[in-house]
């Protein structure tokens, strides 16, 4: 089986001026350096007002930039929505779909996940499908079949190992701080791992790349990189300084100990 490689995505959120192009730059300068050579793309996702911009820095660079959210739509009356489409104009090659706060702030549900991640896709770009369950579903033992739910009801058949990513993030663990113990994430990721098969073709469920997303930190991100079936991390709140993002990609620098 051919390796996977891993992807380490920033989710900014609605975090970022145009003064955090500062940062962007400082990522940019250290993974051009010979000795900052990790085995992993790296993806930001800034606010949309940035892509633009960002894309003018990071030209001719390995970074990658993201949306954080799409509409299903090419183009149309939806006064404050982006289409795939125009992300793609703006300089990116991904588009998160379906993060937990969309879920929650804008009551988007899996029906609504799986119609943007076609989106993302016709406008032939790379859709990062984010599933994951509340605190009170993983007390009451219903973690495996909510997420096996949302994984089934937000990803297209169509969707392939190039154009889709999935992260699971559980909702407690988002900005927290607290995680999931290093088992617990492993049956999770396995249970994807095995539920894909279901959906899509074999070759693309033996490869698309499945992250882990919520409090990944410098302190824990080799520990949780080296779980079997966790292909990388969508990180947020570290996600914003140089310093602590370029410190979870250092996890795949291999000659790291
Ligand atoms: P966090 O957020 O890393 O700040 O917990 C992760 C996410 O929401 O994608």
């Amino acid at each position: 089986m051919t390796q996977i490689r891993p992807l380490v995505a920033g989710n900014w959120k609605m975090n970022g001026l145009k003064c955090a192009a500062s940062e962007v730059l400082a990522i940019r300068d250290r993974l051009s350096t010979a000795e900052f050579n990790p085995e992993a793309d790296v993806l930001i996702c800034p606010p949309v007002t940035l892509i633009a911009t960002l894309s003018d820095l990071i030209a001719d660079t390995s970074i990658s930039l993201g949306g954080q959210d799409c509409h299903g739509e090419i183009s149309g009356a939806h006064t404050g929505d982006i289409s795939a489409e125009m992300l793609a104009d703006a300089g990116a090659s991904a588009v998160i779909v379906g993060h937990s706060e969309r879920r929650t702030d804008h009551g988007e549900r899996d029906k609504d996940i799986y119609l943007k991640t076609l989106a993302v896709h016709r406008a032939g770009l790379m859709a990062i499908i984010c599933i994951g369950e509340t605190e009170a579903e993983r007390r009451a033992g219903q973690t495996l079949d909510v997420v096996k739910r949302q994984l089934h009801g937000s990803l297209p058949t169509s969707a392939l190992v190039i154009n889709t990513v999935i992260a699971y993030e559980p909702i407690w663990a988002i900005g927290t701080g607290l995680t999931p113990t290093v088992d617990d994430i492993a049956e999770v990721h396995g249970m994807i791992r095995q539920e894909l098969a279901a959906i899509v073709d074999s070759a693309s469920a033996e490869q698309m790349r499945l992250l882990y997303g919520g409090s990944v930190k410098l302190s824990n991100a080799a520990e949780l990189m080296a779980i079997e079936n966790v292909n990388g991390a969508l990180v947020g709140g570290a996600s914003l300084q140089a310093e602590s993002f370029l410190g979870i990609i250092a996890a795949y620098i291999s000659d790291q100990t």
